[in-house]
């Protein structure tokens, strides 16, 4: 039985790797995202490489038009084995632009986006008794970054659903992954003009990411000078120091 993989945010970065690195195990991919001249070319690489899929043009945020994507990718042959809700926007929060059009964009894509994924695929893979769940959050999630509070927040909101989600989940053995990557190359980061410390290939941060779902990791954050020197900072560091770097 050939094994499918969702992911939202399939046209650039992060998704696309995604993408690629199960079509060269042989997986169906279901592709999402707005831009669809992108996922065609995105599903045509994976073929290329041993995939096959379908690519859904959609935004997160129709919840109605994700759903019956899902409802589409669900009806293809094979078993669904992980959905990664992937898709994300980034920003400033314009915060003294008095409009809070700028935050709430970020909250809900980042948010809601993720709802709208993970929900419709549940009843499915309860029924099926297995499968893993990935959201990507950020190692941004653990502090309020200033400009970009929309964006920690909404981060570190999906962050903990995935601990909820896991503990409700656990007993119909889906899993369910809190990805905290670093800096990783992609359309998202080659838009940020700041120093970028331990910035990974988006090769290279999808193996780890694919390796931490498969393991099923509750939490994983990367890369490792992340995880052991970035966060804790984050976490701990006084607000004077954090205002320091700005970050
Ligand atoms: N790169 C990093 O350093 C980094 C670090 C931590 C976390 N992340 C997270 O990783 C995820 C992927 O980002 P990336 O770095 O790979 O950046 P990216 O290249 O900008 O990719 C973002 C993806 O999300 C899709 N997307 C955005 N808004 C959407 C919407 N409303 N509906 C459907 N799709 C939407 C985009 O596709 P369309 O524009 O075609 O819709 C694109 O495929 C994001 O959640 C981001 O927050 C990235």
């Amino acid at each position: 039985m050939k094994k499918k993989v969702f992911i939202t945010g399939a046209s650039s970065g992060i998704g696309e790797y995604l993408a690629y690195a199960y079509a060269e195990k042989e997986y169906i991919v279901g592709l999402a995202a707005r831009r669809e001249d992108r996922l065609a070319s995105v599903l045509s690489k994976c073929k290329t490489l041993g995939g096959d899929g379908k690519s859904y043009p959609l935004d997160v945020l129709e919840a109605e038009a994700l759903k019956a994507a899902i409802d589409d990718f669900i009806s293809l042959p094979g078993d669904v084995d992980t959905i990664y809700a992937n898709a994300g926007v980034g920003g400033s929060d314009k915060l003294s632009s008095g409009d809070s059009k700028a935050m709430n964009r970020v909250l809900k894509v980042n948010i809601l986006g993720v709802t709208n994924t993970v929900l419709p695929f549940i009843p499915y893979l309860k029924s099926q008794n297995k499968g893993k769940i990935a959201v990507v959050s950020s190692v941004a999630s653990f502090r309020g970054l200033a400009y970009h509070s929309a964006y920690s927040g909404s981060k570190a909101a999906v962050r903990n659903f995935c601990q909820g989600w896991d503990g409700a989940l656990h007993k119909y053995n889906i899993s369910v992954s809190a990805i905290c990557p670093g800096f990783i190359t992609s359309e998202m980061t080659d838009e940020v003009d700041v120093h970028q410390p331990f910035k990974l290939d988006t090769d290279v941060a999808v193996k780890k990411i694919i390796r931490a779902v498969e393991r099923r990791k509750k939490v994983f954050i990367f890369p490792w000078q992340m995880r052991f020197l970035m966060v804790p900072v984050m976490k701990h560091a006084p607000d004077w120091i954090i205002r320091k770097f700005n970050m």
